[in-house]
């Protein structure tokens, strides 16, 4: 193998491309998403064969259940997204009006608005500050009377500590509802991530692991609440009854055959995408952590494998000379690394801050004070984390590299930049 810290050293000395110098990356990425004839195979059979709905086809319900096979659990529900599987999941486990479910401050709105779907309160906690992810410790401490179970996101597919978890819903009687949107691959001690909670529910949305453009699957292993998410989600159906038996409050959460037929595909291809993934992520955590200033999230050894839905860092501003973190995204952007953004903390959105909430909490003001509410770490890593898109994790090693030889140019640059900048945003 060419020793690339040779071949390379000149990039890292040139004038970053913030300030007019030639990108470290000339060439892009593998594109997102990947796909090839066998999803066009796939989907020309479902056209032609002409079930294109859940209730005429197998696509869509063959591919959930292997999905939760992957995870290592028991029955996948094939569904519309990653919002309505955490929906769906909380009615299933019975959870409404007056109740409180405690949601991490660093995720997608989804994880809390789900919450509010069902009229639930959305009790706010901070984060870890190496995984991101819920600080059990706090959410033990958020527990009341009225807590009924606990939503857990796996940041960035880096599992939130799922013994500790596991132990306090035990303990205090909660449902665990792992919110696996970004660990499709993550698995914890063995077990795909998911299947250690009640539910585990994954989206199949375009910037995730693998997709259909939209999708989620919930997985769970109790058959009772399966069929309770599946009722939810089929419009208040019972299995065995008649087509226009609606017994239960339901909604149209069921997806497409052509989402099924996409993601079977998706699937097949999965496991090699994961192995990938995990080498590229491993190789440029090493990289970085000789970096001053940058601290790979972390990656627990209890996990065998992160589903890495971005490649996460903490940036600290004072080893690149003072350069805020939204200059040094765009410096790095510039040098062509593919860039995402940290989600705000949920404390911060309008949403809770003003109490947004349309129709819902109307009969039952929410417990907490959003307004007045602080998460120290959710709000610092908001605005010290850097994430990638995870395309990049399948490139060469040697490419992916290239992320850490950009922040390393950026870094002896850094001075300089934030003087043609004005030292601000
Ligand atoms: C952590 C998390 N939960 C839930 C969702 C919702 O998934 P969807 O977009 O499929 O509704 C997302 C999607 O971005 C997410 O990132």
């Amino acid at each position: 193998m060419t020793d690339v810290t040779d071949v390379r050293e000149p990039t890292v000395e040139g004038r970053p491309a913030v300030l007019g110098g030639d990108p470290v990356r000339a060439a892009d990425y593998p594109r997102w998403p990947v796909w090839d004839d066998r999803e066009r195979e796939l989907l020309l059979g479902t056209l032609e064969a002409g079930g294109w709905w859940q209730g005429d086809g197998h696509a869509a319900a063959d591919f959930a259940d292997a999905f939760a096979r992957y995870q290592s659990e028991e029955f996948g529900l094939a569904l519309t997204n990653g919002t309505h599987t955490l929906e769906a999941a909380l009615a299933a486990c019975g959870i409404g009006e007056g109740d409180e479910v405690i949601v991490p401050g660093i995720t997608f709105v989804a994880s809390a608005t789900a919450v509010l779907a069902v009229n639930a309160t959305p009790v706010l906690v901070d984060v870890d500050p190496e995984t991101l992810c819920i600080d059990v410790g706090a959410a033990e401490a958020a527990v009341t009377d009225r807590t009924r179970g606990i939503v857990a996101v796996h940041v960035a597919g880096a599992a939130a500590d799922l013994d500790l978890l596991t132990d306090l819903c035990a303990r205090r009687g909660l449902r665990l509802i792992e919110d696996c949107a970004h660990a499709h691959g993550t698995f914890w001690r063995g077990r795909g991530a998911g299947s250690w909670g009640d539910f585990g529910s994954f989206s199949m949305q375009r910037s995730k692991l693998m997709t259909a453009g939209e999708g989620g699957v919930l997985i769970c292993s109790d058959e009772e609440l399966r069929d309770r998410a599946w009722a939810y989600a089929d419009c208040g159906r019972v299995k065995g009854e008649w087509f226009y038996h609606h017994a239960t409050y339901g909604s149209n959460l069921r997806m497409t055959e052509w989402q099924g037929a996409v993601l079977t595909a998706q699937l097949e291809r999965f496991p090699a995408q994961n192995e990938r993934r995990n080498r590229s992520a491993v190789a440029l955590g090493d990289a970085l952590s000789a970096i001053e200033g940058v601290r790979p999230q972390f990656r627990d050894e209890r996990m065998d494998s992160q589903g890495n839905y971005c490649y996460v860092f903490h940036y600290d501003s004072d080893a690149f000379a003072g350069l805020p973190l939204r200059d040094f995204e765009r410096a790095l952007g510039a040098e062509g690394i593919p860039m995402g953004v940290s989600y705000p903390s949920l404390n911060h959105l309008a949403l809770f801050r003003e109490g947004n909430f349309g129709p819902r909490l109307r009969a039952s003001a929410p417990t907490q004070d959003y307004r007045s509410l602080r998460l120290p770490v959710a709000e610092h890593a908001a605005d010290s984390t850097v994430w990638l898109e995870h395309r990049l994790l399948l490139a060469e090693v040697d490419d992916v590299l290239d992320v850490a030889r950009a922040v390393e140019r950026i870094q002896r640059h850094a001075a300089t930049i934030v003087e043609h900048q004005g030292g601000g945003s």
